[in-house]
């Protein structure tokens, strides 16, 4: 795991499976299916990086030889939140690792004239001692990003409650989501070079959502 001086809560997710297989999604030739497949499988890996240091508690239970206090998972279940569209490729990794996590979404679009996010769709359980993964593959401008925690914040969760998981992130989206959030771990597996003029992460990966998806 790397870090960056400029922003202490970034963390960078360089294992070279995690960089191979971006690798592969950047190229522009790889295909819908192969894109999601890779997706889907950087977030198993990075999912379970993130969850390494969930609290365990000890259940009892009894092995076929005696009896034993076993670790398992403390608190409620968990709460994978993907940020519509493009995070739900990331959310079905997410849910692999962890079968019985709760599920919300949070829909925002990016106005295409001012770049901010526009929310048309918030789902959540129930937040109360729960924690929480919010993911969206492109940290690009930040504003999504802030939204979506502005979203978790309002609602009462703490800052140390919530991870937020990308692909891929641009240091003025990184800047913005650690002035507006401080308290909030970011993980990626790549910090890029910079945003173009569009708010396109450089070199990136294009546009998560069309290549998830298929669309134009
Ligand atoms: N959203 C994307 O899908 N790609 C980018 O490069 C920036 C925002």
């Amino acid at each position: 795991m790397k870090s960056d001086p400029r922003f202490p809560n970034l963390h960078i997710l360089d294992h070279p499976l995690i960089q191979h297989k971006l690798s592969h999604m950047r190229d522009r030739d790889t295909s819908t299916r192969t894109f999601r497949e890779l997706l889907r499988e950087i977030t198993l890996l990075m999912g379970y990086e993130i969850t390494r240091n969930l609290p365990l508690t000890t259940v009892r239970i009894t092995t076929p030889l005696q009896d034993i206090d076993a670790p398992v998972i403390a608190g409620k279940k968990l709460v994978v939140v993907p940020v519509l569209r493009a995070g739900i490729g990331m959310s079905d990794g997410l849910l692999e690792l962890v079968p019985s996590a709760r599920v919300g979404h949070i829909g925002v679009y990016r106005d295409p004239a001012t770049h901010r996010p526009v929310e048309y769709l918030v789902r959540l359980p129930d937040v109360t001692d729960r924690i929480f993964i919010l993911c969206d593959p492109m940290l690009a401008t930040g504003n999504s990003a802030v939204h979506a925690v502005d979203v978790l914040r309002k609602r009462g969760v703490a800052p140390s409650q919530i991870f937020f998981l990308a692909l891929v992130a641009a240091p003025e989206g990184v800047q913005v989501f650690q002035d507006a959030h401080p308290d909030v771990a970011v993980y990626v597996a790549s910090l890029d070079s910079h945003l173009n003029d569009h708010a396109y992460i450089i070199p990136g990966l294009g546009d998560a959502g069309d290549r998830l998806f298929g669309t134009k």
